[in-house]
């Protein structure tokens, strides 16, 4: 079969203005509700994207690892590229895709670390192995393997069964300024429900043509 002939029909569902929460958090907390009951593999993994300072854009998937009332959680290495591009550009996108319910959902904003407390909290509920490979992989920098394996068992015999969390490596919030709810329908011709704040920062719900 050839690339091209690669396509499907959306049928699952439909996305009404009159069916959304008053909020984008509030209606992102709805469909990942329903990603999860609809078995959709790894919901919470997610596209991340940055920009660097002259513009030039990266992403890679990472997990979302919290909702709460100001935006979505996920935790990297702050020294990563990710990290630099963060510490110069504070803005990203968020990406998910669940084909198994025919949905995407965008959103963009500026991004935060989150506190040190919450850092140290999911550190500290994360297995033995990954506090390890926290310590010993100096993330997007040149290694072997051979290297990283030593490291790892290196630090696994000097730190112990209760590593602290390493200084750099932390959660980041994205707080949410655009969210786009998509859903696929037939004939390619999908409902697209964006959120945006207006003048009074009330948030705004606008239809775009798919
Ligand atoms: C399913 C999946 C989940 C991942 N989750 C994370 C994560 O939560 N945090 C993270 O730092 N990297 C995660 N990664 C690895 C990143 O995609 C990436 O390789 C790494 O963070 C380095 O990215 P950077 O060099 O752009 O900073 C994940 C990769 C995959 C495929």
């Amino acid at each position: 079969m050839s690339i091209a002939d690669i396509r499907q029909v959306y049928q699952k569902s439909v996305l009404l203005e009159n069916s959304l929460a008053s909020t984008p958090l509030e209606q992102f907390a709805v469909w990942f509700d329903e990603a999860l009951k609809a078995n959709v593999i790894e919901p919470n993994a997610m596209t991340l994207a940055t920009a660097d300072a002259g513009g030039r854009p990266s992403a890679r998937i990472v997990l979302l690892k919290g909702i709460d009332d100001q935006g979505l959680v996920f935790f990297t290495n702050y020294q990563s590229r990710k990290g630099q591009e963060l510490a110069a550009q504070p803005h990203a996108s968020l990406l998910f895709f669940w084909p198994e319910l025919e949905r995407q959902v965008r959103l963009e904003g500026k991004v935060e670390k989150v506190s040190p407390n919450e850092s140290d909290l999911y550190f500290e509920s994360r297995p033995l192995g990954s506090r390890i490979g926290a310590w010993a992989s100096p993330q997007s920098q040149p290694i072997s393997r051979e290297e990283l394996e030593r490291r790892s068992q290196e630090l696994a015999e000097s730190l112990g069964e209760s590593p602290s969390r390493p200084p750099h490596w932390g959660g980041y919030r994205l707080v949410p300024e655009r969210v786009e709810f998509w859903q696929g329908r037939p004939s390619r011709l999908h409902d697209r429900l964006v959120y945006e704040r207006n003048d009074l920062g009330q948030w705004q719900i606008t239809r775009l043509a798919p």
